[in-house]
């Protein structure tokens, strides 16, 4: 008697607890919104139509902040969708140059610095509606206009959480405008393939390309230097990408470890055998072929192990 008493008890303060720290504190299992969002945002809309891309002419940052919040404030955060951003959009929104845009899966940094914020390629982060949500976290409460600093839904709590349907409706709204010479660059290295499905390329962004204003697609499937080749053009997951792009009628070509990107990884792994610079012509260090006649066998045979291993990889 005593026994299930003291159980009972024990059930009832943990349950109180439970809902206790709930009320107080994290409602969901992701991160809370972003400290500073407000002038985070502002600041980078100005960033942007400033320094980044001035050519896309003058915009209403304060304007374009109201559109983003009234997205997702005072709304059950469980509730929100794509077409909430479409004030937001529609503010944000300016010309892809053509040949310009850069899909990508499970390489969000590398995509960063090879896109050079537009510089190089426009991807989504690199337009004004992707740049400013670009690594910020986010979401609002029922009858409440204030932000949950606290945590936020993740896609796997309700996939009608802000951030999810933000990203949902920018990636429609970036191949909508994209053009000419479409490319995407994959990780062959990710386990379960280079090319994901469900993901935002395959779901939101090849349904949504203009067919009549792109005139090729460019797969590259670069693996990481240090790890697993996973995925190649031709094989398991790229396979799949490049059928039902060749179904849809593209003109779709696939390149393994584009020599660009292979670049800007090697900057990281510079003593990686796949780094040498010296793939076709063979230099020797110190040069000693130029430094007169060779007249001992010394040198001669110096000379051929320099240029052995300089030519070796
Ligand atoms: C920008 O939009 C706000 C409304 O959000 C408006 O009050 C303000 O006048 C606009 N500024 C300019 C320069 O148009
Ligand atoms: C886009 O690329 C195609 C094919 O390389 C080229 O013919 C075209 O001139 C390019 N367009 C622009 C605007 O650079
Ligand atoms: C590629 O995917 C692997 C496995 O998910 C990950 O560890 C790696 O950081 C990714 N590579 C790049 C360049 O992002
Ligand atoms: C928000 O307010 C509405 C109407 O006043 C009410 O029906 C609803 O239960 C409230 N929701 C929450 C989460 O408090
Ligand atoms: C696909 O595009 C490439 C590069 O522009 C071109 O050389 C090739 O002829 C095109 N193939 C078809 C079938 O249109």
């Amino acid at each position: 008697m005593m026994k299930s008493l003291c159980l009972s008890l024990l059930l009832f303060s943990v349950l109180f607890m439970n809902s206790l720290l709930e009320v107080q504190g994290r409602k969901w299992k992701g991160e809370g919104t972003t400290l500073n969002l407000e002038s985070i945002v502002i600041g980078r809309c100005y960033d942007y139509i400033r320094l980044v891309n001035p050519a896309v002419g003058e915009k209403n940052c304060s304007e374009i902040w109201e559109a983003f919040k009234n997205a997702f404030i005072n709304k059950d955060p469980c509730s929100i969708l794509p077409k909430d951003y479409e004030l937001f959009i529609s503010l944000s929104l300016h010309p892809i140059p053509p040949n310009k845009s850069l899909f990508w899966e499970n390489n969000h940094l590398l995509v960063n610095s090879f896109a050079d914020r537009g510089r190089r390629y426009m991807s989504l982060a690199d337009t004004l509606f992707g740049f400013l949500g670009d690594f910020l976290n986010w979401c609002g409460q029922a009858n409440s206009t204030g932000l949950d600093y606290e945590s936020c839904p993740t896609t796997e709590e309700c996939e009608n959480n802000a951030v999810e349907s933000f990203w949902r409706m920018a990636s429609m709204t970036y191949a909508q405008h994209s053009s000419g010479v479409i490319h995407v660059l994959l990780n062959g290295s990710t386990v379960g393939g280079a090319y994901p499905q469900p993901g935002f390329f395959a779901d939101y962004e090849i349904p949504n390309l203009q067919k009549d204003k792109i005139s090729q697609i460019v797969i590259w499937v670069v693996d990481d230097l240090e790890g697993p080749d996973i995925d190649s053009c031709g094989t398991h997951t790229v396979k799949v990408l490049e059928n039902r792009l060749n179904t849809l009628g593209y003109n779709v070509t696939c390149t393994d470890n584009y020599k660009s990107v292979m670049f800007l990884l090697c900057l990281d792994y510079p003593d990686d055998s796949k780094c040498t610079l010296s793939s076709s012509v063979c230099s020797v260090d110190g040069s000693p072929l130029s430094d007169g006649p060779l007249t001992d066998m010394g040198t001669v045979w110096s000379v051929v192990v320099s240029l052995l291993r300089a030519c070796i990889y």
